[in-house]
């Protein structure tokens, strides 16, 4: 049986259970969705969360908004959280009924993004690190995903990009409403903002190490490619997982790497994929640990005590920062950059090596070479003009 909402509406007072009615209707030509929708706003309203709830009254009049809300309520058999800002964090954010001010796309997208499938409240996340929700935000295939924590006094954490948000200390109580058994109703005290793209991240304060953002990575991507950083927004379904040194990590050796043309792009290539969105509970789960980068050279992900570390052959970098959500991926910040190996470094300075062997452990602006390439001394003086020969034919096609 289909009401229409007109003959809906005037049930409403004897339907909620009660005196101080909310303000919202719906739009909705479904029966069951109709009763379950007003249940939820029921649910909003005795909690105080009103602003959420006339977000959600305005979106049923979208198709998209509601195509949201019947996945969310047919799919009764999967658990929803919602994460749902405060009045107050509404206000801070200047966002409020009746929404003049926001486009219906940004409206559903929002109430999307404070979606996520799953049940994440303090008890379902880890111990330590991170739990890693996704939301019903999509941007093209990518869901965008929300980075949680534990925090204090049974507190859930948001981690993102411009800074923490914080739950109350459990879910609403939704125990009137027995309509939304497959729903937590999680109140925050901040109004998410979606993931940013990875050019903007970068000019974020990260760490304590990046309070200015990573401005020299940015000039050094900038150096590979003429768009930047905007090389690496491209939405690919598998996702980007960017490893990004913090700028007191960037030494002459890796200086001088991004002035040589022909290693500039193998240097970037070493800190990141598009083919594979890897978060930290894939590694410290032991899940994943193993990441292919750009070039087929593997990653490794290493966990060690509260600390994670990323290494490129011999190189070890400790990750000072993990799972900070870019609109399609993440990044972590980490204290090293990962250099090209010497081993693989067409060999510019072997030219100097060859005039003047002596000098041989220490070319300028690089690190000492690894004892594993071999030092002057070891070559006979055949290979060494073989060697120079290569040099000189390397050089000669720049
Ligand atoms: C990245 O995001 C910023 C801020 O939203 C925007 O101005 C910029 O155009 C975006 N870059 C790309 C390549 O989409
Ligand atoms: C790249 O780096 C080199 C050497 O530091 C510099 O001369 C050049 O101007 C840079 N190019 C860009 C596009 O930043
Ligand atoms: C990325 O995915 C494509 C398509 O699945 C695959 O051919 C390629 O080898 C992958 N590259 C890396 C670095 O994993």
């Amino acid at each position: 049986m289909r009401f229409s909402l007109s003959l809906l509406l005037p049930l409403l007072p004897l339907l909620l259970p009660t005196p101080a009615l909310s303000q919202s209707t719906v739009d909705c030509d479904n029966a069951d969705l109709t009763s379950y929708l007003l249940q939820l706003i029921d649910a909003l309203y005795a909690n105080g969360l009103t602003t959420f709830e006339s977000l959600l009254a305005d979106i049923t009049s979208t198709d998209s908004g509601y195509d949201l809300l019947s996945t969310i309520f047919t799919q009764s058999d999967q658990t929803f959280t919602l994460l749902v800002p405060t009045d107050s964090a509404f206000q801070m954010a200047a966002v409020w009924a009746p929404f003049e001010h926001q486009s219906k796309d940004y409206l559903v997208d929002l109430f999307g993004l404070h979606t996520l499938q799953g049940h994440y409240g303090y008890n379902e996340l880890p111990e330590a690190g991170m739990g890693v929700g996704r939301s019903m935000m999509r941007k093209r295939e990518w869901e965008e995903r929300v980075v949680m924590k534990r925090g204090e006094r049974g507190m859930v954490v948001v981690k993102t990009a411009y800074g923490e948000v914080s739950s109350w200390s459990g879910p609403a109580d939704i125990s009137a409403q027995y309509l939304l058994d497959n729903l937590v109703i999680l109140p925050i005290d901040h109004v998410l903002q979606a993931p940013p793209n990875i050019s903007t991240a970068l000019t974020l304060p990260s760490t304590t190490r990046s309070p200015n953002g990573l401005p020299l990575l940015q000039a050094a991507i900038a150096n590979v490619s003429a768009s930047g950083a905007d090389a690496l927004t491209e939405i690919k379904p598998g996702g980007l997982t960017f490893f990004a040194p913090v700028d007191d990590a960037w030494g002459k050796d890796a200086w001088a790497q991004v002035a040589d043309k022909t290693l500039r792009a193998k240097l970037i290539g070493n800190h990141y994929t598009t083919n594979y969105s890897l978060f930290s509970p894939d590694w410290t789960s032991g899940t994943i640990t193993d990441l292919t980068i750009m070039n087929g050279d593997k990653l490794k992900l290493s966990v060690e005590g509260d600390t994670s570390y990323v290494s490129l052959g011999d190189q070890k970098a400790q990750i000072l920062r993990s799972d900070i959500t870019l609109e399609n991926g993440v990044l972590h910040i980490i204290d090293r950059v990962l250099v090209v190996p010497q081993s693989e470094k067409p060999n510019p300075f072997i030219q100097t090596l060859a005039n003047s062997p002596t000098q041989a452990a220490k070319p300028s602006g690089s690190a000492p070479m690894p004892s594993s390439t071999g030092g002057a001394s070891r070559l006979t003086g055949t290979k060494w003009s073989a060697v120079a020969a290569v040099a000189a034919w390397y050089l000669s096609g720049l």
